[in-house]
């Protein structure tokens, strides 16, 4: 089971940007907290952390040569990327969207996810855990789907 985890623009400064909203754990502490659970789990999980929008594509279109499943936390292009939203659409893997803050109480151009249709599922509001439980989210998405 190979799960990539995409991380999108500005969670590399986890830890120091605005701590009350996303936590005080950096990127690299939740990426520790993925791999403990990849290995819980049993499955390969590569995390990589995408600040342009053609790289985000890229790597989804890889995807589906390389991966059996991928968690992603488009950052902001969550409320307004269409050329994101059509390559989740273009993967017939299970793509589970993950947003540490819970989009849905916040300001009103953050309560659209455009991404979120072209998802198997959405999990947001959890803070670091987010990603926890799109992991095992995505990876049960797979697992049925290979023994289905
Ligand atoms: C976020 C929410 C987005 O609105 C914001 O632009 C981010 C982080 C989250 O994880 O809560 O960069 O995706």
């Amino acid at each position: 089971m190979r799960v990539l985890v995409i991380h999108g623009p500005n969670l590399n400064l986890l830890g120091e940007r605005d701590p009350q909203v996303y936590g005080t754990q950096t990127l690299a502490q939740i990426d520790e907290a993925i791999a403990n659970l990849a290995r819980e789990l049993s499955a390969e999980v590569r995390t990589v952390q995408l600040s342009c929008e053609g790289a985000i594509i890229d790597a989804l279109h890889e995807a589906r040569k390389t991966s059996d499943a991928v968690v992603i936390n488009p950052g902001a292009y969550a409320h307004y990327s269409y050329a994101i939203a059509d390559a989740i659409s273009a993967l017939r893997i299970p793509v589970v969207e993950a947003h540490l803050s819970n989009i849905a109480a916040r300001e009103s151009f953050r309560r659209t996810s455009v991404v979120a249709a072209a998802c198997k599922g959405s999990i947001a509001g959890f803070g670091a855990d987010s990603y926890l439980l799109a992991l095992r989210a995505a990876v049960a998405a797979a697992a049925s789907r290979g023994s289905a």
